[in-house]
C-alpha cells in the first residue's frame, strides 16, 4: 500500500520551490522534512493518490510548510527545539487550563490581557480563548461559523492585540490555546460566495448537489447533530440551485477534505494560527471530516489518516504546537484520535474526556458510582505521549453518550435512565434542585442533551434563592468534589470560566434573537467582576468555591502522581457510592495518592485494610493533601463526608 519513496523524490520537489523560499536558511526544515517526509507522502498518495494532479498538490503541500516555517517567529522556533528535545513537557501536572470568551470575560482581547492577573491568582495556567476569528454576525455559532480565517473578529480586537496577549501569557509561563474550525465554513466564507457565483473550483471546496439523489442517500444513515434548530444534513441554496452539505447549522457548509486543494488551505490556516503564537491548536469537530455513503460520516478511517498527515505535517514546520482533539464520540472512538492503530500518540496529543464528564454528571444524579466506574474501567488506555482534557462544562451542552453495554451492565435500562437524567438535570425530578435546560431534543428518538451553567446544574442557584445554608454548603462541595476529579484523574483539567465563582444561568441570550434557539447561551455568561471581587470576602460561596479551587490546583502542581503517565489504577471498593482510584508516581519522585470521591449525600465508609492492601497507604501516616490534615477515621474505617474528596498520601 505503501509506495517507497526515495529522497530523489523530496530533493525534486525542493528544486521546485520558488527561488525565494530555496535561498532562506532552512537547515531546521530540511532535517524536520527529511525526517517526516516518508509518512507525509504515503498518507497524501493514500489519500489524494488517484488524482492526475497528485505531483502538483504535493508540491503545493510542501510550499505552504516552507513559507510558514519562513514566517515563524525566531522565539516559536526556539520555543519548538526546546520542545522537542523535551517532548513529554505536557503531560506534566503543572498544567491547569480555564476556557473563555475574551468579550464576556474581559470585554475584549486588550481587556483579558489585563485580567491574566485573576487566572494566575487562581493557577491557571493554559488559556484557552474560544474562537476570536471573524463570523458574520448573529450566523455564526459562537464564533465556530468562520467567515475569514486570518482575521479577528473586530469586536473583540485585531491580530495585534491577540500577538501582544500571547507575548504577555509568555512572559508569565502560560500557554495559549485557540480554536480552529476544520470541519466547515460560514456560508459567508469567501470560498462558499465564490462556489455560490458559480466558481467550479469553489463548488469543489463543498459537497453540492443538483438534486436530492445522493443527499437522501447520505441521510439514511447520517444523524442529526442539532435536530431540533437545523434538522437534515443538507442545505438548498437558492442562488446556487444546489444542495450544500450542512452536517450542524444550516450556514455551516462542509469542506470537501477529499479534495487536497482543502487540506492545502486548510494546513495554511492551522500553520497561520500556530505563527500567531498559540501553543495548541483546538481542532473543532474532527470526527466528521470524512463523509461516506452508508455511514454516519463520522470517525472515519480517512479522517484518522487527515489528522496523522496534518500532525505530520506542523511536525515539519511548528512541532512544538500540539493539537486538542474535540471529537464528542463514543468512548472507544475517541480513543483513537490520539492515533489510529499507533503506539504513540500521532493524531492530536490532547483529546477532551467527553465520557469522564457524562460519567461524572450520571455520578450526580444518581448519587452512586456505578456506572462511572463501569464507564471508566472500559475506557481504553491512552497511547504513550498522549492525554486528556478533564473538564466538567464546558461551552457546549452536556451529551449522555455513553455506552448502552455499560448502562445495562450498571443495571439500568438505557432509554429510561437517559430520560431520568434529562429530567433530574432540567429539575423535572422530584427532589431535584437542578435548573438546566434541554438542548437538542430528537423527536424520533426521545434523545436530548442538557444545557446550563455548573452552579445552577448542582443545585446552587435554588439553594441561593431559598437561603439555604445546608443546601449552599452541599452544593459548593460538590462543585469541588467534581474538581477534585477532573485534577487528579490524569490529564490537564479544563476549567470553564464563571464556575470558580458560582455563575449561575445567564437568561440574556433570549433578548438576541440570534442566539435565543440554543440554550448553550445560558451557560456561556458575562463574567460579573462584582461577584468575583466577593473571592476575597471570607464565607461567602464565591469565596469558598475560589479558594477551593485555588487550593487545588495549588496542591495538584505540587503532586507528581498526577503527572498522566497512564498511572491510574481504578479501585473498586464494592461501595457504589464511592469513587476511588490510585495515582501512582510515575518516576518515583514522590509517593502515589490514593483519590477517594463520595457522591452520595449521606457519609460513606471504607475499609482501611483494603486500602492498605490495594494502595499500601500505612493508615497511622494518612493524610489528605488537599486540607493538609488527617482525613475521618472510624475504628477501622476511613469515613468520608458527603460530597467530599480525599486525596491520600501516606507512607
Ligand atoms: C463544536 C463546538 C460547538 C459547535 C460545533 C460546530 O462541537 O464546540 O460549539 O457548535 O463544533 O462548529
Amino acid at each position: 500500500m505503501y509506495e517507497q519513496v526515495s529522497h530523489s523524490h523530496l530533493d525534486r520537489i525542493l528544486d521546485q520551490l520558488k527561488p525565494e523560499i530555496r535561498k532562506r536558511d532552512l537547515r531546521h526544515f530540511y532535517t524536520r522534512l527529511g525526517a517526516n517526509f516518508y509518512a507525509i507522502h504515503s498518507l497524501f498518495k493514500q489519500l489524494y493518490g488517484r488524482r492526475d494532479d497528485f505531483d502538483d498538490n504535493l508540491l503545493r503541500l510542501v510550499e505552504v510548510l516552507a513559507v510558514n516555517y519562513i514566517q515563524r517567529d525566531d522565539q516559536f522556533k526556539r520555543l519548538d527545539v526546546m520542545r522537542e528535545r523535551n517532548h513529554n513537557w505536557f503531560l506534566s501536572q503543572e498544567w491547569v487550563g480555564m476556557a473563555l470568551y475574551a468579550n464576556a470575560f474581559a470585554g475584549d482581547l486588550e481587556g483579558l490581557g489585563k485580567r491574566l492577573g485573576y487566572l494566575q491568582e487562581l493557577g491557571v495556567n493554559l488559556l484557552h480563548v474560544m474562537p476570536i476569528v471573524k463570523c458574520p454576525p448573529g450566523a455564526s455559532d459562537g464564533g465556530y461559523a468562520v467567515s475569514d480565517y486570518r482575521n479577528v473578529d473586530p469586536q473583540v480586537g485585531t491580530l495585534d492585540d491577540l500577538r501582544a496577549l500571547s507575548a504577555s501569557l509568555r512572559h508569565r509561563g502560560m500557554l495559549l490555546t485557540l480554536d480552529v474550525v476544520v470541519n466547515h465554513v460560514s456560508d459567508q466564507h469567501e470560498w462558499a460566495r465564490r462556489a455560490r457565483d458559480g466558481e467550479k473550483r469553489f463548488q469543489d471546496y463543498f459537497y453540492v448537489f443538483p438534486n436530492r439523489e445522493i443527499p437522501d442517500m447520505f441521510e439514511e444513515s447520517m444523524p442529526e447533530v442539532f435536530p431540533e434548530t437545523s434538522p437534515g444534513n443538507f442545505t438548498w441554496d437558492e442562488a446556487m440551485q444546489q444542495w450544500v452539505m450542512t452536517v450542524f447549522n444550516d450556514y455551516q457548509w462542509d469542506l470537501n477534505w477529499s479534495n487536497p486543494a482543502v487540506f492545502a488551505e486548510m494546513l495554511d490556516v492551522l500553520l497561520f494560527w500556530a505563527n500567531q503564537g498559540a501553543d495548541i491548536l483546538r481542532l473543532d469537530a474532527p470526527a466528521f471530516l470524512w463523509k461516506k455513503i452508508g455511514t454516519t460520516c463520522q470517525n472515519e478511517h480517512e479522517a484518522h489518516l487527515i489528522l496523522q498527515l496534518l500532525k505530520d505535517c506542523c511536525q515539519v514546520t511548528a512541532p512544538g504546537v500540539l493539537f486538542i482533539a474535540e471529537a464528542i464520540v463514543a468512548p472507544v472512538e475517541i480513543i483513537k484520535y490520539f492515533g489510529e492503530d499507533a503506539v504513540i500518540a500521532k493524531e492530536c496529543e490532547i483529546a477532551y474526556n467527553a465520557t469522564f464528564m457524562a460519567l461524572l454528571w450520571d455520578a450526580v444524579a444518581t448519587k452512586n458510582t456505578r456506572l462511572l466506574e463501569q464507564g471508566i474501567r472500559n475506557l481504553p488506555d491512552k497511547l504513550n505521549r498522549a492525554t486528556w482534557l478533564n473538564y466538567v462544562r464546558c461551552h457546549d451542552d452536556i451529551g449522555l453518550g455513553f455506552d448502552d453495554a455499560d448502562v445495562i451492565r450498571a443495571g439500568y435500562e438505557p432509554r429510561s435512565h437517559r430520560s431520568f437524567l434529562v429530567d433530574y438535570f432540567t429539575g423535572e425530578w422530584e427532589d431535584s434542585l437542578a435548573r438546566g435546560q434541554p438542548f437538542g431534543r430528537d423527536e424520533k428518538s426521545g434523545d436530548s442533551r442538557i444545557s446550563g451553567s455548573l452552579a445552577s446544574l448542582v443545585g446552587l442557584e435554588a439553594a441561593l434563592e431559598r437561603e439555604d445554608e445546608e443546601a449552599i454548603r452541599e452544593c459548593i462541595d460538590l462543585i469541588l468534589l467534581l474538581h477534585g476529579m477532573i485534577m487528579s484523574f490524569g490529564g490537564i483539567p479544563l476549567l470553564y470560566y464563571g464556575d470558580e465563582i458560582g455563575m449561575l444561568n445567564d437568561f440574556s441570550f433570549m433578548d438576541d434573537e440570534a442566539k435565543a434557539h440554543d440554550t448553550r447561551w445560558i451557560h456561556r455568561p458575562v463574567i460579573d467582576w462584582d461577584k468575583a471581587e466577593r473571592r476575597h470576602k471570607p464565607g461567602t460561596p464565591e469565596q469558598r468555591l475560589f479558594e477551593g479551587i485555588r487550593k487545588m490546583i495549588a496542591v495538584r502542581k505540587n503532586t507528581p502522581a498526577f503527572a498522566d503517565f497512564n498511572n491510574r489504577e481504578l479501585i473498586e471498593t464494592g461501595n457504589p457510592h464511592l469513587f476511588v482510584f490510585l495515582r501512582t508516581d510515575p518516576f518515583a519522585q514522590g509517593e502515589p495518592v490514593l483519590v477517594v470521591g463520595n457522591f452520595d449525600v449521606a457519609p460513606q465508609s471504607l475499609n482501611l485494610g483494603d486500602l492498605h492492601y490495594r494502595s499500601y497507604l500505612e493508615f497511622e501516616r494518612l493524610r489528605d493533601l488537599y486540607t493538609g490534615e488527617a482525613p475521618a477515621l472510624f475504628k477501622d474505617q476511613l469515613v468520608i463526608p458527603p460530597h467530599r474528596f480525599y486525596w491520600l498520601a501516606g507512607r
